[in-house]
């Protein structure tokens, strides 16, 4: 039998209320028992500035770098700023790969879920995230896409409530694990 693969969750808004943090709370409950996923907050992790890095980088910055290298997999969920990801995801994304050369994100898999109020579903958000996942040699999951428009409407109580979105995320979670599976780091 396989083992419970770690997902560590990165969500893109800091605000309490969050659209995003609701549909990855609800990603949590819907995702199949091979994956044991949580959320790693980004919200703490000072600015990327190299002059900080080195033998004694910020404790939050090593503590981020940690949570990341023992995961077997990374779920973004990201709502959209002016057409990209918001900054605290790209200094998440900066700080978990450097120093250069040990990068903490490399070979692992991972998936995207961009969201939006609006009609977009924050496609600019995900592309721009799935061109850093490239360089970061994290292979993105490319089907099926996830751009969740009109979201908020699909939420009751902070609880995914639309059964269609529901149903449609379930089978996502159920092919990232297929797509973490077959990445998996041989033991
Ligand atoms: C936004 N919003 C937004 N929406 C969108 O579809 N495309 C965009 O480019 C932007 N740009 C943008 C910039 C900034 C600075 C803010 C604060 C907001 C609206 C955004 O989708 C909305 O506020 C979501 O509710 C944010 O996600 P959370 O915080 O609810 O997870």
């Amino acid at each position: 039998m396989n083992s419970v693969r770690k997902i560590a969750i990165l969500v893109g808004s800091l605000r309490k209320e969050s659209i995003s943090r609701a549909f990855a709370n609800g990603l949590i409950g819907l995702a199949p028992p091979s994956l044991g996923a949580e959320i790693v907050e980004i919200g703490d992790l000072p600015l990327y500035d190299q002059d900080l890095d080195g033998a004694a980088p910020p404790a939050a910055w090593a503590a981020f770098r940690e949570r990341l290298r023992a995961a077997d997999g990374f779920l973004f969920v990201t709502p959209e700023y002016n057409r990209s990801i918001p900054a605290p995801l790209k200094n998440a994304l900066d700080v978990g790969s450097r120093p250069y050369g040990q990068s903490a994100w490399a070979g692992r898999p991972g998936a995207v879920v961009s969201l939006s109020p609006g009609a977009l579903g924050g496609f600019g958000a995900n592309h721009h995230l799935r061109q850093c996942l490239v360089f970061l040699d994290v292979p993105a999951l490319a089907q099926p896409e996830v751009y969740l428009s009109h979201a908020d409407k699909a939420l009751d109580g902070g609880k995914i409530a639309d059964a269609r979105v529901r149903e449609f995320l379930a089978k996502f979670m159920v092919t990232f694990a297929q797509w973490v599976e077959s990445h998996a780091r041989k033991a």
